[in-house]
């Protein structure tokens, strides 16, 4: 999923190959370090620092030009430094579309003239109609990062109609047989909002993807990629 996704963003953003990119939300720089052997210059900011320091280790170890930085998303204070942003799977998807346009504001900023933006969210589908809230249920199961051996991951998501909302329970089984639980929430919002919402934030939206990068979202895409720039 990511290697497709890296080769996407690498082929077909138009940028220059010593091009800086800023990966926000970047948690263990699985893009960042992708991006980085691909010769681009990247910084990835997160607010988790055991994630910044496996991801400094990491690019030390692969000598690779990586820049990590302790900073969160609201506190963004670059100017004209970047000619391209990524948001992937990042903490957008828990802010209501009243609380996106500062963040937005900031990326902008961010960025040189006529760059790229890539957004990954989760969105509203088409089929999400149902009066009453529904439960999905899934189970994972996880290697370590030793693969000696796995984790389960139980995951039962609740939609809520009325408040465009997903809420998931996580319940993780660890080796030692001591569950440990906790609570996610998405705010499901529609596309056309969201391009709106960019437009109003001066970035044109150019294409919708669904989860493959390339390939246009279906309404039923719960999970897609905005591509957008700052004309
Ligand atoms: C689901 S992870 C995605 C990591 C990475 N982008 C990827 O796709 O592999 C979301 C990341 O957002 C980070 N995050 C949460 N709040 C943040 C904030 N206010 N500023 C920057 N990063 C934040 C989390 O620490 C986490 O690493």
């Amino acid at each position: 999923m990511i290697e497709p996704r890296v080769d996407w963003l690498a082929e077909n953003l138009g940028l220059p190959s010593d091009a800086a990119i800023l990966d926000i939300g970047c948690g263990p720089g699985l893009y960042s370090h992708r991006l980085a052997t691909r010769r681009f210059r990247v910084t990835g900011i997160d607010i988790a620092q055991p994630f910044l320091d496996y991801a400094q280790v990491e690019a030390d170890r692969q000598g690779l030009a990586c820049v990590y930085r302790n900073l969160s998303l609201f506190d963004l204070a670059f100017e004209a430094e970047f000619e391209a942003v990524l948001l992937i799977n990042a903490v957008t998807d828990r802010l209501s579309l009243a609380e996106l346009p500062s963040v937005l504001a900031k990326i902008w900023v961010s960025l040189k003239l006529a760059v790229t933006l890539s957004v990954n969210l989760p969105f509203k589908p088409a089929n999400f109609s149902a009066a009453e809230p529904t439960v999905t249920e899934s189970l994972h199961f996880l290697a370590t990062p030793h693969g000696a051996t796995s984790l389960t991951l139980a995951g039962t998501g609740t939609y809520f109609p009325a408040i465009s909302e997903r809420v998931t329970h996580h319940l993780i089984l660890s080796a030692d047989g001591q569950p440990r639980e906790y609570w996610s929430r998405f705010a499901l919002h529609p596309v056309p909002e969201l391009t709106d919402l960019l437009a109003r934030c001066g970035l044109q939206t150019l294409q919708v993807f669904g989860p493959t990068l390339g390939q246009l979202r279906r309404p039923t895409d719960e999970t897609c990629f905005i591509w957008a720039q700052r004309p």
